[in-house]
């Protein structure tokens, strides 16, 4: 099956300014991809030349095996956005926005779908309301519905949750999940990375213009996530047994270890206490963080 969406060796100028640089990548057919990067690295760049906002420099960009060079419009059809910035007319109701966004894709009217999403996305109680008047959140809430009234192939939401409450993320999340268990394909530009390795199933991250690392989240989070555990004792413990790598506090009744690819276990680790009738009081496990991984792929001490 053709990728939904290749990309390869695509360079963006803005003046004497690189926003991409030679980036290449594949997004596979009902995937959640995350597309991370520190601001200004390229996301927005690199979504809007896929989506026909941004003219690329060269390079090429595919859709559902189709050239965009070849062409640039039905497989745009397919295609949904959900942009960083608000872009609605203010004069217009909430469900008159997405009645000219259903015309704007060539779809007949569908007041059933308007309907559904107005549902899905908690909008309904303001569907006739001017876009002006909704709140920050709710503004969000529609460029979400907007982007998938024509109901879309392929998603990109660009920092979808960048300054929204607690409770629209969750809702977000969870409507995210609900389009690729209908086969939708996600891609996703984040600055929460407890976002991204949530609902990831792949993560990218670009700087400055280039692509420095996209694997797998799990096997990525295998290969260079720390996980930390931390064993408190009841009482003073002189030596740790023999075997057991980690650091003894110096009060003597602490005992942390950093468990990454190579080291050993935290339960061989565990395992080792009690067979040596350790007076283990508390146990504590910090799973490994995407964070944690992305901010030493950006500072160039881990790689692919
Ligand atoms: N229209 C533009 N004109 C000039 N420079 C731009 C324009 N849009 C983006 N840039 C620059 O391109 C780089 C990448 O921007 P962007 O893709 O928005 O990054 P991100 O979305 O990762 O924060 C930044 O340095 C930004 O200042
Ligand atoms: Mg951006």
């Amino acid at each position: 099956m053709d990728p939904v969406l290749e990309v390869v060796g695509l360079v963006k100028q803005y003046g004497p300014m690189r926003a991409l640089d030679g980036v290449s990548l594949r997004i596979e057919a009902g995937e959640i991809f995350a597309l991370l990067g520190p601001n200004g690295a390229g996301k927005t760049t690199l979504i809007g030349a896929a989506c026909g906002t941004v003219r690329k420099t060269s390079g090429k960009i595919s859709l559902f095996g189709i050239d965009l060079d070849h062409d640039s419009i039905t497989p745009r059809y397919r295609v949904g956005l959900v942009p960083q910035e608000v872009n609605f007319d203010p004069f217009f109701t909430v469900r008159e926005s997405l009645l000219i966004q259903q015309g704007y894709f060539g779809q007949k009217p569908d007041a059933a779908r308007i309907d559904e999403l107005l549902a899905a996305l908690s909008l309904t109680a303001k569907a006739d309301a001017q876009t002006r008047a909704l709140s920050g959140g709710m503004k969000r809430r529609l460029l979400i519905a907007k982007a998938l009234v024509h109901r879309p192939k392929l998603v990109f939401l660009d920092e979808p949750t960048a300054g929204v409450d607690v409770e629209l993320r969750r809702d977000l999340w969870n409507y995210v999940r609900k389009l690729k268990a209908e086969g939708t394909t996600v891609v996703l530009t984040t600055h929460y990375l407890e976002e991204a390795q949530e609902l990831a199933d792949r993560v990218g991250v670009i700087d400055r213009g280039r692509l420095l690392l996209l694997e797998e989240k799990h096997a990525l989070m295998q290969r260079l996530g720390h996980k930390q555990l931390v064993v408190r004792f009841a009482s003073k413990v002189s030596a740790l047994p023999p075997g057991v790598v980690g650091t003894l506090s110096e009060d003597q009744q602490q005992l942390e270890f950093t468990e990454r690819a190579g080291t050993q276990s935290s339960a061989q680790v565990l395992t080792a206490l009690f067979a040596a009738g350790l007076p283990v009081a508390d146990v504590a496990m910090q799973p490994a963080k995407l964070e944690d991984i992305m901010l030493r792929v950006l500072k160039g001490e881990v790689g692919p």
